[in-house]
């Protein structure tokens, strides 16, 4: 590029000193300077050819190194353009059960985005945390906070480990929006922003990252069985009909909906059990809906080195829940789709 500029700051400079010595021997000397002139519109032209053709290069250039560059991941973090605070932000709400320090390194993370209204710990054990950490986590909330309102910090403490409390109600909110997630999961603020901007298009829908299939699979002592499938089913079908709590956004409304209205035997069933909250809340905003939930294209972390998932016979577990929570239902309110929602700044293949 430096190359084609200087060629050009040349014949620019050329023809300037040409145009004044024209000026200057007006009609006496002009024939003189005829061939010079005519060899500098020639090296004009060429220059004109040459700047085009490096223009467009480096257009090509950079289009690529930027799309090469988020499509390897390497710019995780940037804000996101579609996201403004004037639009409203988002509560995140996250479920505590796998330590301190991984806490510390989620509210770090979700203090950080630009969208984040608000941080909600939801700790259920029998021990409250304790007054250093409080104070710890109020301190990182506000010193890695971007923006100029810090987003407020709260511990929502719950004397015992009841597994609906992670959806108990939230009375001091101030937007709509929850960001469901679990201690060990981290979604880069880019992503998030992202799936913000989708549920806000749909605010009754569920919207994220981790989609489930459900599907008919016989009979099992006359009644309709079905299964339950992970990533692989989903991959393979190109359908899902649930997105977990583990990552997702959706209107604070529900969490009123599955502490008050849904039938006690479906929390009595998740009490129980220890497990299939997220199912539950699935199966709840289908029911009020009717409609699918949309699952959103993103990467996210999970910083825990083993979940739950990848115990021997979770599966089995999962199955057992769906079937089970569909029983209470009396129907299937799940309704599957095949609607990804991906950011268009990072598609290029149309
Ligand atoms: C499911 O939705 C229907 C219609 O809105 C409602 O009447 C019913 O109570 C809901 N069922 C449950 C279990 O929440």
């Amino acid at each position: 590029m430096s190359a084609i500029i200087g060629i050009h700051d040349v014949v620019v400079d050329d023809l300037y000193s040409q145009a004044k010595e024209k000026a200057a021997n007006k009609g006496f000397y002009s024939s003189r300077w005829a061939p010079l002139m005519r060899r500098g519109r020639q090296l004009l032209a060429a220059a004109k050819v040459k700047l085009v053709l490096g223009l467009f290069i480096l257009c090509v250039t950079v289009f690529m190194t930027s799309r090469i560059s988020s499509f390897m991941g390497w710019i995780p973090d940037e804000p996101s353009a579609v996201f403004s605070p004037a639009k409203g932000g988002y509560a995140v709400l996250i479920n505590s059960w796998k330590g301190n320090s991984l806490l510390t390194q989620s509210v770090a993370h979700y203090a950080s985005c630009a969208g984040t209204d608000a941080i909600h710990v939801a700790w259920s054990q029998t021990d409250p945390p304790s007054e250093n950490l409080k104070a710890y986590l109020k301190r990182v909330v506000f010193s890695k906070s971007q923006t100029a309102l810090k987003p407020s910090f709260k511990f929502d403490i719950n004397k015992e480990n009841y597994l609906n409390y992670r959806f108990k109600p939230i009375d001091d909110l101030r937007t709509d929006a929850i960001f469901s997630v679990d201690d060990d999961v981290i979604v880069p603020c880019s992503f998030l922003d992202f799936a913000f901007s989708v549920w806000q298009s749909a605010p009754s829908t569920m919207v994220g990252f981790v989609p489930r299939m459900h599907w008919l699979d016989g009979q099992k002592n006359g009644v309709p069985y079905h299964k339950y499938g992970g990533w692989w089913s989903v991959w393979w079908m190109g359908a899902y009909s649930m997105v977990l709590s583990k990552a997702a956004f959706f209107h604070k409304k529900y969490l009123d909906l599955y502490t008050h209205m849904m039938p006690p035997s479906i929390q009595d069933y998740v009490a129980r059990e220890r497990n299939c909250e997220d199912i539950a809340m699935s199966l709840l905003i289908a029911n009020a809906t009717g409609a699918p939930p949309i699952w959103v294209k993103g990467k996210i972390h999970e910083i825990a080195s083993s979940g739950i998932s990848s115990l021997k016979g979770h599966s089995d577990r999962r199955n057992k829940c769906l079937n089970d929570i569909i029983s209470l239902y009396g129907t299937v309110p799940l309704v599957s789709s095949n609607v990804k929602a991906v950011d268009a700044r990072q598609e290029w293949f149309w």
